[in-house]
């Protein structure tokens, strides 16, 4: 059974803004479930292969519930020249994950630039994006998502 969540979402939306649908029901559900695709399959009138084949290009997309916050660590040239290994471990111990697990609370990834190299290291936790890190910042950034 689809939630009245993810019906609401597809009320507002054309099939066109697919992406945008997907990315609402992960922000309000935490993951794109099978019911989820199978509903905006119907919906917008759009087999449910090419649904799921276009989506799982996109990396911020989930399709199991992997924890409630993803976080994603840069490790591109400039974060690595800044000490994102550091960030990495701080992240690290602060959660007991290595990148590519997660636990109830957050998945931890390490990725490519996000765009803000002149202040390096960053991460984003969700849609949020954190810069100039250091172990203390971290520990706030995430103290403040349990
Ligand atoms: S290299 Fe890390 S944000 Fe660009």
């Amino acid at each position: 059974m689809v939630s009245e969540t993810i019906k609401d979402i597809l009320k507002g939306y054309h099939k066109s803004n697919l992406i945008n649908i997907l990315n609402c029901i992960q922000k309000k559900e935490g993951y794109i479930s099978e019911e989820a695709l199978t509903y905006v399959s119907k919906v917008t009138d759009l087999p449910l292969a090419n649904i799921y084949s276009m989506a799982s290009f996109y990396s911020f997309l989930k399709f199991e519930g992997k924890g409630v916050h993803t976080i994603r660590v840069c490790n591109s040239p400039s974060c690595y020249l800044n000490n994102s290994t550091d960030v990495i471990k701080s992240v690290e111990k602060l959660t007991g994950l290595k990148p590519g697990e997660h636990n109830d609370n957050f998945h931890f990834e390490v990725g490519s630039c996000i765009g803000c190299c002149d202040k390096a290291p960053a991460m984003m936790v969700d849609d949020d994006l954190y810069t100039e890190l250091d172990e203390k910042k971290i520990k706030e950034i995430l103290d403040s998502k349990k």
